[in-house]
């Protein structure tokens, strides 16, 4: 799949949790020229990473990791970039600055924190959540930790296009899904064919009329993609998300889940 979008001109990027990054996979992403490896890693120690993602794996990847990173610099390989992505909450926040350190010595110059989308089932839970309830300890935490990564040259963003910590704590009132730029930025397509507003958009509808009325915005094997794009429905999903009343799916968006 990596191969045959490369051929098409596309950057290829992906999040994995690390697990099955053997040296043989390692070599077969270089090769086929994937652009992005974005590493999951939800903690900095063996107990809290098996805590969060309820498997025992944390020594495995980094060995994984390790060796991948070394793979690519005894061949010269700049690409893929690989980076951490966090998501950060209450149960796991302490370790985010041991977690540069592991960045650090690995020599990886990307880490990612992102905000926890929680639906009450498990550690997904809104006490874990530190959007706009984060202590001054927790936010103070986070400062610091954009000041190392300052220092040591890494690049520590939020998922969004924000700061980790404007991440946690920036407001957009009575509109909260006004910060996403997806609907101008990316679509998202599924296997079918169905072009949807983003990843959270095949999630939550009640109905399977509300999915196909206001949620699927065109099909790709019915119609080209730029027409999709520029077409009527992806219009009005545009102006609904200017008003005050956007799609169902955003209207909740920002409050309890990120963008
Ligand atoms: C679709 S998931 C990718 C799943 C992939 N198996 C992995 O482990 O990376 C994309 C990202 O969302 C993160 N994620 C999973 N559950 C989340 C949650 N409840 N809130 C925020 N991010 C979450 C994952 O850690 C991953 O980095
Ligand atoms: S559901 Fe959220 S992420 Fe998706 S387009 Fe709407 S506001 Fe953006």
């Amino acid at each position: 799949m990596i191969s045959y979008l490369k051929a098409r001109g596309t950057y290829v990027l992906f999040n994995s949790n690390g697990i099955l990054l053997n040296e043989k996979r390692g070599q077969a992403l270089i090769d086929a020229g994937l652009d992005e490896y974005r590493l999951s890693m939800d903690g900095a120690t063996r107990e809290v990473y098996a805590h969060v993602r309820g498997v025992d794996a944390f020594d495995k990847i980094w060995r994984n990791v390790r060796a991948f990173v070394a793979m690519q610099r005894a061949q010269d390989a700049c690409k893929p970039a690989v980076s951490l992505w966090f998501t950060a909450m209450r149960e796991n926040l302490q370790d985010l600055p041991k977690l540069i350190d592991l960045a650090s010595d690995a020599g990886i110059k990307e880490v990612y924190m992102q905000r926890l989308v929680y639906f009450e089932e498990g550690l997904a839970a809104s006490k874990q959540s530190l959007f706009r309830r984060a202590a001054r300890e927790e936010l103070e935490l986070v400062r610091r930790c954009e000041e190392t990564c300052r220092e040591r040259g890494i690049t520590f963003s939020a998922a969004g296009t924000t700061t980790p910590v404007q991440s946690l704590v920036r407001d957009f009132g009575e509109r909260p899904w006004s910060g996403c730029r997806r609907p101008y930025t990316l679509t998202y397509i599924t296997s079918s064919g169905n072009v949807l507003s983003c990843c959270f958009a095949p999630f939550g509808h009640k109905s399977a009329k509300e999915y196909k009325e206001e949620r699927v915005l065109g099909n790709v094997f019915q119609e080209p993609i730029a027409e999709i794009w520029q077409g009527e429905r992806y219009q009005s999903f545009r102006s609904a998300f200017e008003s005050d009343h956007p799609a169902r799916h955003c209207s909740q968006c920002g409050l309890n889940w990120s963008y």
